[in-house]
């Protein structure tokens, strides 16, 4: 063979290798890449959320360390976080200053949160009342008037009967925003109670003012919209 030819052959053996792998890395291919060298791309190991035989509990991930916190979740502020005070008794009031942004802040979650079963002024006359007659509950009747905003805070964050618990969508600040838009709620009731009775009377002759009618006048009373 002529050193010519030999080189020839050779170009042509080096453009069949460079076809076969060349395309291994900067090309898009169906088929996976020819893969010369695996190094630690195929190797024993475990995956997020798979299971595993090597541990005892059949799981491949494992529990953090007990005690273990992580980087902003310390939770000191117990009422913050819990409604209850270090004697384990549901705190009074609201453990962060009540202002304008908190009531705001209150009021719009409140819209989403709640109004759907509460409705708009806490008589509890929301959608599953007035679709499946649930007994929801009102925020004006004695009991809830007389509840710690702390209780109020444990029934966002747990629920009860046939309420769910809002723990994970309304985080803590939220809901003693929530609380307070409550408590803004039953003192305009209270007010509307003491200052400006119950609306006019239908007068003889022209039937019963409809519940819909009563709702707006005391509405406009309270001020709500
Ligand atoms: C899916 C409908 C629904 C939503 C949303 C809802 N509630 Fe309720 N809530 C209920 C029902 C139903 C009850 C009555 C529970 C019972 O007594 O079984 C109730 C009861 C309550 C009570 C009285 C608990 C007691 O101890 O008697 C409070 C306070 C309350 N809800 C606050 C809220 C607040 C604040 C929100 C918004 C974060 C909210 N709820 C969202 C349905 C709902």
């Amino acid at each position: 063979m002529t050193t010519r030819k030999r080189r020839v052959l050779g170009a042509l053996a080096l453009m069949f290798v460079v076809a076969l792998s060349g395309c291994a890395r900067g090309c898009t291919s169906s088929r996976p890449p020819i893969h010369i060298n695996p190094s630690m791309d195929d190797q024993p190991k475990v995956l997020p959320q798979t299971a595993s035989t090597f541990f005892y509990d059949g799981a491949s991930m494992r529990q953090p360390v007990p005690g273990t916190i992580p980087i902003g979740g310390l939770k000191e502020d117990v009422a913050f976080f819990t409604g209850r005070g270090a004697d384990g008794q549901f705190v009074a009031s609201i453990p962060v200053t009540v202002n304008e942004a908190l009531l705001d802040r209150g009021r719009q979650r409140y819209a989403i949160y709640c109004q759907p079963c509460h409705d708009a002024r806490g008589d509890g006359k929301g959608i599953l009342f007035q679709r499946a007659n649930v007994p929801t509950a009102s925020f004006h009747q004695d009991k809830i008037l007389k509840y710690a905003d702390g209780q109020i805070f444990d029934v966002i964050t747990n629920g009860t009967g046939l309420m769910p618990g809002y723990r994970w969508p309304i985080p803590p600040a939220d809901r003693w925003a929530i609380i307070a838009h409550v408590r803004e709620l039953q003192r305009k009731r209270q007010a509307s109670a003491t200052v400006a009775p119950a609306p006019p009377p239908p007068r003889s002759g022209f039937g019963e003012v409809s519940p819909k009618r009563a709702n707006n006048a005391r509405a406009k009373a309270e001020g709500i919209k």
